[in-house]
């Protein structure tokens, strides 16, 4: 379990509770949690809708995937930070990490 901070897109910090899963993702637990992420592709790397950036504990995280590297070298505008949410594991985000959101939300 891990307790992460979450900026919105209106720059508000909250602090969430992430549960050491490693059947669920950052981007899952960040919709049930009431973030309004768009996440077009379901979770498979093809969207860029639940792109975050990290603001603290990147250097925590394992490295991106093939597949997310390969979708976020098509972004136009990136951060050194950014990832995505959905293909960070549960199990792997460590405690303390800080986390804007960036990509596409739904109404
Ligand atoms: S949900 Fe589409 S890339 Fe993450």
């Amino acid at each position: 379990m891990a307790t992460i901070t979450v900026e919105d897109r209106n720059g508000e910090r909250k602090t969430l509770t992430i549960p050491a899963n490693s059947k669920q993702n950052l981007m899952e637990s960040l919709k049930e949690a009431g973030y309004r992420i768009l996440a077009t592709c379901g979770g498979i790397a093809l969207c860029a809708t639940c792109l975050i950036e990290v603001l603290q504990g990147a250097e925590q995280l394992p490295g991106p995937t093939g597949a997310e590297l390969d979708m976020l070298d098509i972004l136009p505008h990136t951060a050194s930070g950014d990832r995505l949410s959905c293909q960070l594991w549960n199990n792997q985000i460590p405690d303390g990490l800080t986390i804007r959101l960036k990509g596409d939300e739904h109404s």
